[in-house]
């Protein structure tokens, strides 16, 4: 029992200071990297999707849109697959605009100019949120002995808790496995 209880909190304290991992900054993105906000040739016509599919877009991070003679449009779903640029969500064309991605789920924007959607300008991504910053400590369940009263017979064990005392290499393992839950947590928020 108070090997299992050993363990356990041994885990739980490599988990919590593995899950307090740096949380980076917000990012700006400049879309399109130095190509910019264009109507792209007629052989890149995925090239904001391109852009885009190596990324990960995090709720606070912004966008940067740098172009001439064009607009940006943030448009739902529907006007960004039909190019429909008569109801935008938000409309800019000072040449640099920035669009904070400030709620998860998805953003999609188009150009406004005639037909430059339809040639590929536009641009889905992804907004995922970032794991809370302060992690609150999980609710811990205290051993259950401590709720039976003095006189009550001894417990039998629980199935769950003799599972985990018996099987030793399991035991060993968790904490490892936790750790590396973390630490992929961790880095899949980067
Ligand atoms: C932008 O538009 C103006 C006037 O419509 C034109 O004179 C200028 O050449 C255009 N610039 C570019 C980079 O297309
Ligand atoms: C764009 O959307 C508006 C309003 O939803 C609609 O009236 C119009 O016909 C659409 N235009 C195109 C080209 O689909």
């Amino acid at each position: 029992m108070s090997s299992f209880l050993f363990l356990f909190h041994a885990s739980l304290t490599v988990f919590l200071a593995v899950t307090n991992c740096p949380v980076e900054a917000a990012k700006e993105f400049r879309v399109g990297d130095d190509l910019g906000w264009r109507q792209p040739g007629l052989k890149d016509t995925d090239v904001y999707s391109q852009w885009a599919a190596g990324k990960r877009f995090h709720v606070g991070d912004s966008l940067s849109f740098t172009y001439k003679n064009d607009s940006v449009l943030e448009v739902d779903k529907w006007d960004y697959y039909h190019c429909n640029t008569s109801n935008p969500i938000i409309d800019f064309d000072n040449g640099k605009s920035i669009m904070k991605l400030d709620r998860p789920g998805p953003f999609y924007f188009i150009s406004g100019a005639p037909d430059h959607c339809k040639n590929g300008q536009r641009l889905f991504v992804e907004v995922i949120d970032l794991p809370p910053i302060v992690q609150s400590p999980p609710p811990f369940a205290a051993p259950p002995e401590q709720y039976l009263p003095d006189d009550s017979p001894a417990p039998a064990p629980s199935p769950s808790l003799g599972i985990a005392i018996s099987i030793t290499p399991w035991s060993l393992v968790m904490p490892l496995i936790i750790t590396l839950l973390a630490l992929v947590a961790c880095s899949s928020a980067l």
